[in-house]
């Protein structure tokens, strides 16, 4: 099994005191994995350093092969392109219109012309905002902000989907479609890890799920 992210022994501190402490994980291809803990157990953090935008102090952490605190940033902006990143809060351009948005990861990582508008109106399509193709961020209401943030960061068909809480503000019809389209995504072949609070959310569709407390792995329990 190929593995996407390895941890080995990683510790991380901010300058407030330490936030993960010892974590070794292995994450493979093809995976749905739950980040799970309470407020403050490190469940950004930890996608955080999955998405190189922090590095362990001491341990190691190895994400798509690459040993992410010998990698130099310009390696990091490339790699990246192979991850998509879902925040609690859709981060829109609100300087273009939803095509715009969509077609941007597509453009950064070459694709244009039909190839890049056929993406565009699939994604839409599966997502159900192709009305709002000509629409402006502030014209969205939450759940469909949150799914154009979902459409952006699945667009180029990432080997990796890092997700922090993105149903958090959203009411149940409009979390469903987001969590239905995250396992469809996992089942075309991406592994998803999926960081959430609620207990709720695993009961429904259950998966390997990485309990997090005070920034230590209490539990990695499969399926
Ligand atoms: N930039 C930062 N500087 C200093 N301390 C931080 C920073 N980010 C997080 N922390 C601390 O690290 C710990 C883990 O925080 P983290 O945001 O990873 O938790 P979380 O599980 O995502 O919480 P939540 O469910 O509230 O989003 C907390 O004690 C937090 O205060
Ligand atoms: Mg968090």
């Amino acid at each position: 099994m190929t593995e996407l992210v390895h941890m080995d022994k990683a510790h991380l501190y901010y300058d407030t005191g330490i936030s993960l402490r010892d974590l070794s994980l292995s994450i493979g291809q093809d995976e749905f994995v739950y980040l799970f803990g309470p407020s403050g157990s490190g469940k950004t953090s930890l996608l955080g350093l999955m998405y190189m935008e922090l590095v362990p102090n001491t341990g190691t952490v190895t994400v798509l092969g690459y040993d992410t605190n010998r990698l130099k940033r310009k390696e990091v902006a490339r790699q990246r392109k192979r991850i998509g990143r879902m925040f609690q809060d859709p981060r829109l351009l609100n300087d273009r219109d939803i095509y715009h948005n969509l077609a941007l990861p597509l453009e950064i990582s070459g694709f244009s012309g039909k190839d890049a508008r056929h993406r565009v109106f699939q994604k839409a399509d599966e997502l159900s905002i192709r009305s709002r193709l000509n629409h402006f961020p502030y014209e969205l209401s939450g759940g469909e902000k949150q799914r154009v943030a979902l459409a952006m960061a699945s667009i180029i068909s990432p080997e990796l989907m890092l997700v922090d809480e993105p149903t958090a503000q959203l009411d149940e019809e409009s979390s469903r479609i987001i969590i239905d389209t995250l396992w469809k995504i996992q089942e075309a072949g991406t592994s998803v890890v999926f960081a959430t609070h609620k207990e709720e959310v695993i009961q429904i569709d259950p998966a390997r799920t990485i309990t997090l407390n005070k920034g230590e792995i209490i539990q990695d329990k499969p399926r």
